[in-house]
């Protein structure tokens, strides 16, 4: 075991619950001791706690319980400490309505059992899609060195020799299986080989996007996105966390000293060339928004009018994220990148991003496109803004129907999602193709927690009739594994008042996604008599955490944080022990 090293131990913070000669810090000792630790394991060394996402309810990180002893084995080779500290896992696929209404529980769980402990760096064990910025979120919060370990993509799907990507393809063959186009067997067949092993989604979902974000923000070692959760390079990548997090302590590298504007702006970027998932805006905002940055849909529309998208990756593109590891992964793919990139910003690997992918070379110009063949010159991801959307929305135009970026239609509205799973598939629905779906109550106070509704079901008898994309438009998010013409984020949402309220079934709605644009085509003395004849707002939670949230979350295009967690913390553990 490496000793201690020449560092002074007494600058550690968890020196100020060991060190003293006071009763307090007997007692901090005689209890660690309590556990078979000696003096030798522990005093002097920094205490590195590995958070842990494990949970049996999240099959995403069901590798997380062994892989948390490949990060213990990486501290002590370091002369590290390692304590192991479980917190809330957020599993995507088995929590209801949604993981987005627990993002900030996380947060705020994250950055107080950093800040309360004798805690001196911390690894980060998240992927599933919003453990990942809520992890972040509660590191920067508490700005104690931290480095983030992604979970890594599943496995490859394979079906009867396809390859199924997760999510892409549920709702994919959903839709067959509507239209009457898929038996119970095949269907079986498909939840049999979806989801082949642990890891996260391995399409370009939230997950994938978020941990590519924090790659290139410099909040985890180079490649580590997208390393596929079981390759062996997975386990060693845990090894070289835990080893690097006993370098952060003791060069009290913190995260504020990593996250600027610039790199958030690196991670925006990244999130656009890779064709990301949608909820990376609403993440990097309330990441930003830690840190005391205000970033702006109107910033993130500025970048996305000059990023390509070079990854070309489903569910906007065509591979896999094992492809894109493969193919040299995101060091490759921002190495084509770095005339846009802020490359002097600094990393947790402790050189700066610049440094950190210099050389990096793509083996596969199909998986990561040439500045000069990119799946998309610009422009990814959209923001729209119109009467219908004051605040804005977002389109991710890579995912939809070319010929539906420009369209004008008929509104059918629901009022909300049970309304719209009652009648969708009634064949007397009067829809045709060209219609608008409307689905309201569905943001982060109506729904509540901003549930993944937003790619709205194809009416079964259009599914029938061979339709399979059209203009959706809600103030609900969508999974980043979904697909389609589908406008999301609404803001201000219908429950907050949002113009959205206010539509009718048969109201003209255009959008003009080159041009950025939504219309309601309604005049504004119509707005206000319908305004001055209904309602507005929902119901709110009485009690207990969704009251919490109720009272404090803000909309989508402030990043859904609380509000009285934005801006900078004083970050230090509480003075009196
Ligand atoms: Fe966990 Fe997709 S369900 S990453
Ligand atoms: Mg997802």
């Amino acid at each position: 075991m490496t000793q201690p090293s020449s560092h002074d131990p007494k600058q550690l913070r968890s020196y100020r619950w060991f060190g003293p000669d006071d009763m307090r810090s007997f007692g901090h000792r005689s209890r660690i001791k309590g556990m078979g630790v000696d003096d030798i394991d522990y005093q002097n060394r920094p205490v590195v706690a590995i958070l842990n996402t494990w949970s049996e309810l999240n099959t995403c990180h069901s590798h997380f319980r062994d892989r948390a002893d490949e990060v213990r084995r990486g501290i002590l080779q370091s002369g590290g400490f390692p304590v192991e500290v479980p917190v809330m896992s957020l599993g995507e696929m088995l929590m209801k309505p949604t993981t987005m209404l627990y993002r900030n529980l996380l947060a705020m769980e994250v950055e107080e059992v950093l800040r309360c402990h004798p805690i001196d760096a911390a690894v980060l064990m998240g992927g599933c899609d919003k453990t990942v910025p809520a992890m972040l979120m509660g590191a920067i919060s508490a700005d104690i060195p931290s480095i983030f370990l992604p979970a890594g993509p599943m496995l490859k799907g394979r079906w009867k020799n396809e390859t199924l990507g997760s999510g892409s393809d549920v709702w994919k063959y959903w839709d067959e299986r509507v239209a009457g186009n898929l038996c119970d067997q095949d269907w079986k067949g498909i939840e049999n080989c979806i989801a082949r092993s642990a890891g996260t989604c391995m399409t370009m979902g939230t997950a994938s996007t978020m941990a590519a974000v924090t790659e290139a923000m410099g909040m985890s070692l180079v490649g580590a996105a997208c390393v596929p959760a079981v390759f062996a390079d997975h386990h060693r990548l845990a090894t070289q966390t835990g080893r690097r997090a006993v370098d952060l302590a003791w060069e009290n590298l913190k995260p504020s000293d990593i996250l600027t504007r610039e790199s958030i702006e690196n991670g925006l970027m990244t999130s656009l060339a890779i064709g990301g998932s949608t909820n990376a805006i609403v993440h990097l905002i309330a990441i930003a928004g830690r840190l005391g940055i205000e970033l702006t849909l109107d910033h993130f529309d500025e970048l996305s009018r000059t990023t390509p998208v070079l990854g070309d990756i489903r569910p906007g593109g065509r591979f896999l994220m094992e492809d894109f590891y493969n193919a040299g992964g995101l060091p490759a793919l921002l190495a084509r990148l770095t005339d846009l990139l802020h490359t002097d910003c600094r990393t947790v690997g402790g050189v700066t991003l610049g440094e950190q992918i210099a050389g990096a070379e793509a083996i596969d110009d199909e998986v990561i496109r040439t500045r000069d063949n990119p799946v998309s010159p610009a422009g990814g991801t959209c923001l729209l803004k119109g009467n219908l959307a004051p605040n804005g929305c977002v389109i991710k135009s890579i995912a939809a129907d070319p010929k539906l970026l420009t369209h004008r239609g008929p509104a059918l509205v629901f009022d909300n999602y049970p309304e719209m799973k009652a009648k969708l598939h009634n064949p007397e629905l009067d829809v045709t193709a060209d219609s608008v779906l409307i689905l309201r109550n569905a943001g982060p106070l109506g729904a509540p927690g901003f549930p993944e509704w937003g790619m709205l079901p194809i009416p079964k008898k259009l599914l029938q009739a061979g339709v399979r994309d059209m203009v959706r438009l809600s103030d609900a998010r969508m999974s980043g594994t979904s697909y389609g013409t589908c406008v999301l984020h609404i803001a201000p949402e219908s429950a907050a008042g949002g113009p959205l309220a206010l539509v009718e079934t048969g109201d003209s709605i255009e959008i003009d996604v080159p041009n950025r644009r939504i219309h309601w085509d309604v005049s504004d003395e119509e707005i206000d008599r319908r305004r001055q004849s209904k309602q507005l707002g929902t119901l709110l939670p009485e009690r207990g955490y969704g009251h919490l949230y109720a009272k404090h979350v803000t909309q989508a295009d402030r990043g859904c944080d609380f509000d009285f967690l934005e801006g900078r913390s004083p970050g230090q553990e509480p003075g009196i022990h």
